[in-house]
């Protein structure tokens, strides 16, 4: 996800008001930075790869002059880390000037039918094709070529639009990315979130889907995209300036667990077309060499590598590829025996963490096709791979890793569907059905938040233990380590996650009323009877068992301490909303224990040592 601000009736010195904005929005992406005014009926613009303050460096974001403005920060989606793909863009005669965050979904058709009608592009973005297609549009009125151009755009968009030949409006319009309007005394702003805003006003209108809006410095109008006017209440923020970078969360982490239902959202926009799954254009490989792969290798650290575990599940049980996964860290130092037949898989949400990094130039040393799955564009790992999917979670602040979780099995959903569309392992109707189900996932998600003060109340209850055991069995194996992790590593309780039938080899010696023992048991076909039974081996020598359970699972119920349920879905897709009460229990925990959880201690964001 990108940061989009805009000012309009600005009196101060516009440049550094600018500035000022999106450095508030810095957490929502960092690749590159740019802002655009308009002065003397002219457009300026002043752009470049890197940090904010870095880009600020070079181009002297102070010098821009006007009243009347736009700035953005960049989180990579479409298109590299360049300076030509950095916001703003413009129309071929620059007298229209844009910052978008989202996803255009039908971006490339406009493409074509506009370098068609002779205009020239300057990017590889989607972003530039509204600029153009405003253009295409424009008869001397910037908010009615601003309505067409929208009625033909596919996907998500909160856009700020200013023109050399208007420029007393700014235009303003939403579709899934948040965008917020900001009342102000004889000026008016817009924002991708509160804190770019707060300094300068409390009052704000919140702008709904398919809503567009023109601001002057002393009337805000919003519209429906049929043109009709429609009215909106301004709200009063009573945030302060910290609070509003969390959006009102107390931390990173717990800001970013509620983010996932989005991240899902945006992660599978684009990917499904005509009810299939269509990764052609990201995947640039042959169906015939897609269709060749012998055998997949999955290398990754930490969280990444529990999401490489669940995705052996997937590619193994519905694409039927042979699949692999190491420790990157292991993998780099054990002679690996890997052959141009192989696709090896590189799983990082930083996309810098040396050990993965390591194990993917010895893959690519031996031959092996290399795919990351990656949130940040432009990393090392993003640079070194033949093949990236980009998770879209946008910027993960908090250490330890929760919505990149999420949306890396999403992918790794993904990449299995289409290989299975490609290999022919699984019949129409079954992709049709995964599909749906996937589809439902965000929604469902959702849902899962309603446990939120159940969740809570657990953690007032087991916060003070001094070990747990996390259990479960298949695909949800990954998911135990997974919550085992999360507790350990922001509450520095120790937990460990183990394969529930594995309990019986050695840690249901270690049972008892002190070690809270957490199963992840959706309703399965596969194992569900086999984890009631572990849970009965745990509660007959004194155990505590917490369940994650299945909506309408009355069985299980009867035999534990305690359940979360689970909106149903489909084994594998049960198991990605399986994590987030995991996620929700260890921050409550951490909470609850005082621990500095955004921060933990000994832990970095990013491991960029051996
Ligand atoms: C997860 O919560 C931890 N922060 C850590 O295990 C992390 O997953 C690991 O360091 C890998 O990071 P990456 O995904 O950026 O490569």
């Amino acid at each position: 996800m990108c940061g989009i601000v805009g000012i309009v009736g600005c009196k101060e010195k516009l440049g550094d008001m600018l500035l000022d904005s999106i450095k508030k929005l810095e957490y929502r992406g960092y690749d590159s930075a740019g802002i655009t005014t308009v002065s003397e009926n002219k457009i300026l613009i002043r752009k470049d790869v890197g940090k904010i303050d870095e880009v600020n460096k070079k181009v002297n974001f102070s010098e821009l002059k006007g009243n009347i403005g736009l700035g953005h920060t960049r989180w990579a989606t479409c298109g590299r880390v360049t300076k030509e793909n950095s916001h703003p863009h413009t129309d071929c005669k620059e007298e229209i000037s844009i910052v978008h965050n989202g996803i255009i979904e039908n971006h490339s058709e406009l493409k074509k039918e506009l370098i068609e009608k002779g205009h020239k592009f300057q990017s590889e973005t989607d972003t530039e094709v509204i600029a153009h297609l405003i253009e295409d549009n424009y008869d001397g009125d910037i908010k009615e070529a601003t309505t067409k151009a929208l009625k033909k755009i596919e996907g998500s968009y909160a856009l700020g639009i200013i023109s050399a030949k208007e420029p007393e409006k700014l235009i303003a319009a939403r579709n899934e990315s948040p965008l917020i309007i900001g009342v102000g005394k004889n000026e008016n702003f817009i924002a991708s979130d509160v804190p770019a805003i707060l300094s300068h006003t409390k009052k704000i209108i919140y702008l709904d889907n398919k809503e567009l809006a023109v601001l002057t410095q002393d009337n805000i109008t919003v519209f429906d995209l049929n043109g009709n006017e429609i009215k909106k209440e301004i709200n009063e923020i009573d945030w302060n300036a910290e609070m509003a970078e969390k959006q009102g969360y107390t931390h990173f982490m717990l800001k970013e667990i509620h983010e996932q239902p989005r991240a899902l959202t945006e992660t599978i926009n684009g990917r499904i077309k005509n009810n299939r799954v269509d990764l052609k254009e990201e995947l640039n490989l042959s169906s015939k060499e897609l269709s060749e792969i012998k055998r997949i290798v999955i290398v990754a650290c930490g969280t990444s590598w529990h999401a490489a575990l669940a995705g052996e599940f997937m590619f193994e049980e519905l694409a039927k590829i042979s699949t692999e996964v190491e420790y990157a860290s292991e993998f780099r130092y054990r002679h690996p025996i890997i052959s141009k037949d192989d696709l090896l898989i590189a799983i990082s949400q930083s996309g810098e963490t040396a050990d993965t990094l390591a194990a993917l130039r010895e893959a690519k040393k031996q031959g092996a096709k290399i795919l990351s799955i990656c949130n940040v564009k432009g990393s090392s790992i993003d640079r070194e791979s033949d093949i990236v999917l980009y998770t879209h979670a946008g910027p993960e602040i908090g250490v330890a890793s929760t919505k990149a979780f999420t949306t890396q099995l999403v992918v790794l959903y993904l990449l299995t569907l289409y290989l299975s569309q490609l290999r022919k392992t699984l019949d129409d109707n079954t992709i049709q059905d995964l599909i749906a189900n996937l589809r439902k996932l965000p929604l469902q998600l959702e849902k899962v938040f309603n446990n939120e003060e159940e969740i809570k109340k657990l953690a007032n209850i087991y916060y003070n233990k001094s070990n747990a055991l996390y259990l479960g069995r298949g695909v949800n194996y990954p998911i135990a380590l997974e919550g085992a992790l999360k507790l350990k590593e922001i509450s520095y309780i120790h937990a460990e996650g183990y394969p529930a039938a594995e309990m019986k080899h050695g840690p249901i010696a270690l049972i008892d009323k002190e070690m809270p023992v957490i199963f992840v048991a959706p309703k399965d076909i596969y194992t569900y009877k086999k984890v009631l039974s572990n849970i009965e081996e745990v509660k007959a020598r004194g155990g505590i068992v917490i369940v994650i359970a299945t909506e309408g699972d009355e069985e299980i119920k009867k035999i534990v301490d305690h359940v979360i349920y689970i909106p149903k879905n489909l084994y594998t897709l049960s198991s990605i909303l399986a994590v987030v009460p995991l996620q929700l229990l260890a921050y409550y925990i951490a909470k609850k224990r005082g621990c500095d959880i955004d921060r933990p201690k000994n832990l970095s964001k990013v491991v960029t040592v051996e």
